[in-house]
């Protein structure tokens, strides 16, 4: 079982704000959606994009590039043109620090609606 990183401080996210933080080599994205903290991959599943350069849409982030959306505290895509979801990583908050643990789950895509 890997261990939990500290990767930010709560300072740095404050509700509405994403992140980006590296852990064991890999881009992460932290959102705080409403005061809690999730992590998923930063990078969108079509092609290379900063998810957490996206708008919020309550749970959900558009890909700021061709604005696919995925559902935050799922990693799940909900729309094209990506066609997979994005890993979802652990996360725990103690006092003022954020920690991930590198060890992601991705979700299954459903399929889209034509
Ligand atoms: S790069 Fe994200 S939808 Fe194309």
């Amino acid at each position: 079982m890997a261990e939990f990183v500290r990767v930010a401080t709560t300072d740095e996210v404050p509700p509405g704000a994403a992140k980006v933080v590296e852990v064991a080599g890999e881009r992460i994205a932290l959102f705080n959606l409403g005061g809690t903290v999730y992590a998923i991959h930063d990078t969108c599943t079509h092609e290379e994009a900063s998810l957490a350069e996206g708008d919020l849409y309550g749970e959900v982030v558009a890909c700021p590039k061709h604005g696919s959306r995925f559902h935050v505290p799922s990693g799940r895509v909900l729309s094209l043109p990506a066609v997979k979801s994005v890993a979802v990583y652990p996360v725990k908050v103690e006092g003022a620090d954020i920690y991930v643990s590198p060890e992601g789950q991705v979700a299954k895509a459903k399929p889209h609606r034509r």
